[in-house]
């Protein structure tokens, strides 16, 4: 599912890599969390298994595909089969919040009826049905944060990341939250958490990839 050999990324400018040499796989089907201090490189390197960066050095094999050979297409598709929850969100402003969870499965092309459905059912999940029409300014960071969820898993992505996707979570929302990712890696989603909330893996006990400053042992 995933396969990281050697993956080393260095920001034009800095000195030193951010990622170092990382070696590991995820299973199909497993469950990881991501942990490491803050500016460990959590979310540099969600953003290589997301397709939005290259990796400087080293190799990467994604979903089966070996991402040093692969075309342009084969990337797209490939990004159609990941599902991001990005720690800022990145709701798109002109969109409503049922728009915005509905836009994966339109990109899919799936049938406007269905879509509507699996979106209501979404955002009745994550509580948000009375804020369907809102636009992301008009919701609180929280709100934000869950459609930004809803929409990264509303089209059960082979492969989900999700950057510290409870950041803006109380308890009881941030639990809820690990049962969708639960349910959703129970139906063979390969699940990444990025998180410093570490009261989660209680919740969730799972193996643990943890980067310090930019090495990863899995423990
Ligand atoms: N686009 C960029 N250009 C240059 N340096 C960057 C860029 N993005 C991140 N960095 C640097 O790379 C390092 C890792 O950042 P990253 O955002 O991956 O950390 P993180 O583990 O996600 O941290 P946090 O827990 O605070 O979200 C930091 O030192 C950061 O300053
Ligand atoms: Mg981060």
């Amino acid at each position: 599912m995933i396969a990281a050999e050697n993956l080393t990324l260095r920001y034009p400018g800095a000195s030193d890599p951010v990622l170092d040499g990382l070696t590991f796989s995820v299973e199909a089907g497993g469950f990881r969390w991501l942990l490491g201090p803050s500016g460990a490189g959590k979310t540099s390197l969600l953003r290589l298994l997301a397709l939005a960066a290259r990796p400087t050095e080293g190799r990467l094999v994604l979903l089966g595909t070996d991402l040093e050979g692969a075309t342009r297409r084969e990337r797209t598709r490939l990004r159609r089969r990941i599902g991001n929850v990005f720690q800022d969100f990145r709701l798109l402003p002109h969109l409503s919040a049922f728009d915005n969870v509905a836009l994966p499965l339109r990109l899919a092309g799936r049938p406007e009826g269905q879509i509507r459905a699996d979106v209501r059912e979404m955002l009745d999940w994550v509580g948000l049905a009375s804020r369907a029409d809102a636009p992301p300014a008009r919701l609180s960071g929280g709100e934000q944060q869950r459609v930004a969820i809803a929409r990264a898993v509303i089209a059960r992505p082979a492969l989900l990341l999700a950057d510290e996707p409870t950041g803006n979570l109380d308890e009881a929302q941030a639990e809820r939250l690990m049962q969708l990712l639960a349910e959703l890696n129970r139906l063979g989603t390969t699940v990444l958490v990025a998180t410093h909330n570490t009261g989660l893996l209680k919740q969730r006990p799972g193996d643990v990839l943890r980067l310090e400053a930019g090495r990863a042992g899995l423990f």
